[in-house]
């Protein structure tokens, strides 16, 4: 038995936000696949835009995920984690990002827009990745290609699959004991 089947062996089903924000699929993608992940594990994610999402209170875990634009997340995300600040404190929490500027040459780091690291300081999660992300130059407006520059040499998919499902299958565990230690208080 592997520790991911001991883990899912508990059969304790993790009801868990996977939130996003992207701007063209390339995050809505990552997403899914940690859903479809959690899912094959016995929990019971759901996966939305974090600009869908009104309340927490169904989710006793989270993970919420934003591609990176200009070194920041997008501004639906960081008003989310500003807006659920108390209830993201209470909750067993995952962050990541996607970009392609930031995890150069990696699969992914450990990274999060400086801005946000004071809020990550306080809400303490589990977890803080960014993951290659996905660049399509059709989809680069003038604008864009002035103000960065440095995008008009990488064009790809950045994103490593391996890494993200890895990634999942620790959060997985982590819900697992979770449910185990509940388990034990119940007795
Ligand atoms: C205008 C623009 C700015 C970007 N700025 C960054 C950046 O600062 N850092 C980074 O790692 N990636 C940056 N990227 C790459 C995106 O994060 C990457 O393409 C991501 O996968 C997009 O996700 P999405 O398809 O979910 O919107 C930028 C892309 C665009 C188009």
């Amino acid at each position: 038995m592997t520790r991911q089947d001991r883990a899912d062996a508990t059969g304790y089903a993790a009801s868990v936000l996977v939130g996003y924000a992207s701007r063209h699929r390339g995050t809505v993608e990552i997403a899914e696949e940690i859903g479809e992940r959690l899912e094959a594990s016995g929990h019971r994610p759901t996966v939305a835009p974090l600009s869908e999402v009104a309340d927490l209170a169904p989710f006793e875990a989270v993970v919420l995920g934003s591609a990176v634009y200009e070194e920041n997340w997008l501004p639906e995300a960081e008003a989310f984690l500003a807006r659920e600040f108390d209830v993201l404190g209470a909750r067993p929490l995952w962050l990541f990002s996607s970009g392609v500027l930031m995890t150069l040459g990696l699969s992914s780091r450990v990274w999060l827009p400086t801005k946000l690291r004071p809020i990550s300081r306080a809400l303490k999660p589990r977890g803080v990745i960014c993951f290659g992300g996905k660049l399509e130059h059709a989809r680069l407006s003038r604008e864009d290609r002035r103000r960065n520059p440095q995008l008009l040499a990488l064009e790809g998919d950045y994103r490593d699959w391996e890494i993200i499902d890895a990634w999942t299958a620790d959060i997985s565990r982590a819900l697992a004991r979770l449910g185990e230690g509940r388990e034990r208080a119940a007795e």
